[in-house]
């Protein structure tokens, strides 16, 4: 569900026709919708309160991580999944509070560490043996105690895209089950180490819900080990994952409602605080990518309409075959088979090949759909490209939530040392 939809021949974010976000802000552009992120937080939180399970939902900021967002969010009593010092200075910054926090990733440095102890988070999700033992001593010098988990790599197979997959044992993440026993018994015996929950996250765009039910299984049974062990298990993080419609015509992945039964139905075994890291099927839906059509170019083989985004605006159809459904802000009526492709000087720069979509003609304005997560996150200034405006729309309201970056603020970050003279005649 989301609250793009067409009036009188407009596609309108909210109560605001795209065209006059176009006109005001330019384009390329992102435009999110507040009531939509708003409605996906609520329906993940509320599911979970009406099948009784206790719970902590943290987004997983990674998917979209303005401070807006952060700010609508965290208002919504949710906490968040950070990968990075700079995610917890977000999030700390658009005042969600440590102790929702938790903090995912194989690559934690020992300043990261650090600063995530001083903050109080709630959770360190542990990836290895090597973190175990750097964060048991900054913790034991600091005289603070981490509150630990390990993630936990349950080797099922998510049956997504191979470079958005994470739970099996090839990938770099979590530590193996097997070993999962022996490792919580030394993560006992550290210093300033508590032991205090378990986790897992087995890839993204998931979109059916059986690898999910494998997964905790898998986790039911090492609970009930690890408090045979003497472990205090207090909750259990069960990561994101859930996969959104990106092709309105294609088959729905699971509604929330239906995963968060999932989760109920194990929770009873878990018999503790369920911590679930949602990021994409919370930002997906909720935002757009607003473009103008440059040009027509009829080639001998095929049509391409030349839009003003790029590869570096929304890499997801370059990097992970994505499919993004693409809309006209005002259709003129039929269709054509087409590549939706941008200015950037690579053959892979394209937003959709080979699709038959409404007719299009230069000036026109395009929405790229279902780009709110993983879109302007991951979005570059390759080509000396403007980095694109992101816009929040609520009701009849919108405001500019991050500036766009034009080339003169790139050219302002770089510095020519004074020998590059003296360089050029070596
Ligand atoms: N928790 C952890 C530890 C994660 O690594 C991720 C995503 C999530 C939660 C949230 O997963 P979600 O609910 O959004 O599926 N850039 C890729 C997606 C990368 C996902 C990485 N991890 C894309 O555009 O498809």
């Amino acid at each position: 569900m989301h609250h793009f939809n067409e009036r009188d021949g407009v596609l309108y974010a909210e109560d605001v026709p795209l065209s006059a976000i176009a006109e005001a802000v330019g384009t390329p552009c992102y435009v999110y919708s507040a009531a939509t992120f708003a409605r996906h937080v609520r329906v993940f939180t509320e599911a979970l309160e009406s099948a009784g399970v206790p719970h902590l939902v943290c987004y997983a900021m990674k998917a979209n991580s303005n401070q807006a967002v952060l700010s609508l969010v965290g208002a919504l009593g949710a906490g968040v999944d950070v990968v990075s010092g700079g995610e917890l200075k977000r999030a700390l910054a658009a005042g969600i509070p440590a102790n929702r926090v938790v903090f995912s990733g194989v690559g934690k440095t020992d300043r990261e560490l650090a600063d995530a102890l001083d903050a109080g988070i709630y959770c360190f999700n542990v990836e290895s043996e090597s973190e175990l033992a750097a964060l048991s001593a900054i913790a034991a010098e600091k005289g603070l105690t981490a509150p630990v988990s390990l993630r936990v790599n349950p080797d099922v197979t998510p049956n997504t895209h191979a470079k958005i997959s994470t739970g099996q044992k090839e990938t770099k993440f979590g530590i193996p089950v097997s070993r999962a026993r022996e490792i919580y018994a030394q993560a006992a015996a550290l210093p300033g180490i508590m032991v205090s929950g378990v986790d897992m996250h087995i890839g993204s765009q998931i979109t059916s819900l059986s690898p999910f039910d494998h997964a905790f299984t898998v986790m039911g049974d090492l609970l009930d080990a690890l408090r045979a062990d003497g472990h205090a298990i207090t909750h259990v993080d069960l990561g994101g994952g859930l996969g959104v419609p990106y092709e309105d015509a294609r088959a729905d992945p699971p509604r929330p409602e239906d995963y968060a039964a999932l989760v109920a139905r194990h929770s009873n075994r878990f018999g503790c605080t369920v911590v679930v890291e949602p990021g994409r099927v919370i930002a997906a839906n909720a935002g757009v990518l607003l473009t103008r059509v440059v040009h027509r170019k009829e080639a001998e083989e095929k049509t391409f309409i030349v839009v003003d985004a790029a590869m570096n605006d929304l890499i997801r159809p370059t990097l992970y075959d994505a499919h993004h459904e693409i809309r006209a802000v005002v259709p003129r009526g039929g269709t054509e088979l087409v590549d939706v492709v941008g200015p950037v000087c690579e053959t892979g720069d394209y937003l959709a090949q080979g699709r038959t979509m409404p007719r299009t003609e230069r000036g026109d304005l395009l929405a790229i759909m279902s780009a709110g997560a993983y879109g302007a996150v991951q979005s570059s200034t390759y080509n000396t490209r403007t980095l694109a405006a992101e816009v929040m729309v609520s009701g009849d309201r919108f405001d500019v939530v991050r500036r766009p970056m034009p080339p003169e603020d790139q050219i302002a970050l770089d510095h020519v040392p004074d020998w590059i003279g003296e360089a050029a005649r070596r």
